[in-house]
């Protein structure tokens, strides 16, 4: 389940059809897949397998030519310089599609005038066109699994635009918490 937010006046929009539909107004692609696949321990291969048919999908609807899994850890050596390659607003000539398998993060989407924040995790497929400007970090716990998919991995590179605007904005994520209470039923105020 993923959590739209517009800071700084951080309207909080977090019932998935309209995400989505928020997000399709946007012209990015946000949808929630089944989770129940493959155990929270498969391996690449596994994960890669038992997703075949959506990969395909997705290749075909974007030009994707290659699919892998991202899989990162606290103890990922290098986390620390990896992530921040991605926390500056940057672009791509590529789009960046990622359906989150583990973990959570934040897409910050510099779309016209406003800023969306977009923290997605387990079961989010977000898809956003080459040429967007945004960012991304993790949340508290660094950690992150997800199946990417790549036009040219070699083109793959952030182009950054240099514009400072990712410092004013405060990478909070809502975390497990939040969405196991609320679905569960049982969250109370
Ligand atoms: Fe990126």
């Amino acid at each position: 389940m993923a959590v739209l937010r517009f800071p700084p006046n951080d309207e909080v929009i977090d019932d998935e059809s309209e995400v989505r539909a928020r997000l399709a107004s946007l012209g990015i692609d946000y949808e929630s897949w089944d989770l129940s696949r493959v155990g929270a321990d498969a391996s690449a291969d596994a994960v890669l397998a038992a997703y075949a048919a959506e990969i395909d999908e997705m290749k075909q609807r974007g030009g994707y030519r290659t699919a892998d899994v991202i899989d990162v850890k606290p103890e990922t050596p290098g986390l620390d310089a990896m992530l921040a390659r991605f926390d500056k607003e940057h672009t791509h000539s590529e789009d960046e599609v990622r359906f989150i398998l583990a973990g959570r993060g934040i897409f910050f989407l510099h779309l016209g005038e406003r800023v969306a924040s977009v923290e997605v995790g387990p079961g989010d497929m977000l898809r956003v066109p080459r040429g967007t400007t945004h960012w991304f970090t993790l949340c508290e716990d660094r950690r992150i699994r997800a199946i990417r998919w790549f036009q040219d991995t070699t083109g793959w590179t952030p182009e950054y635009t240099g514009s400072g605007v990712d410092a004013e904005y405060q990478p909070l994520c809502f975390g497990p918490a939040y969405f196991g209470a609320r679905a569960s039923g049982t969250m109370t105020v």
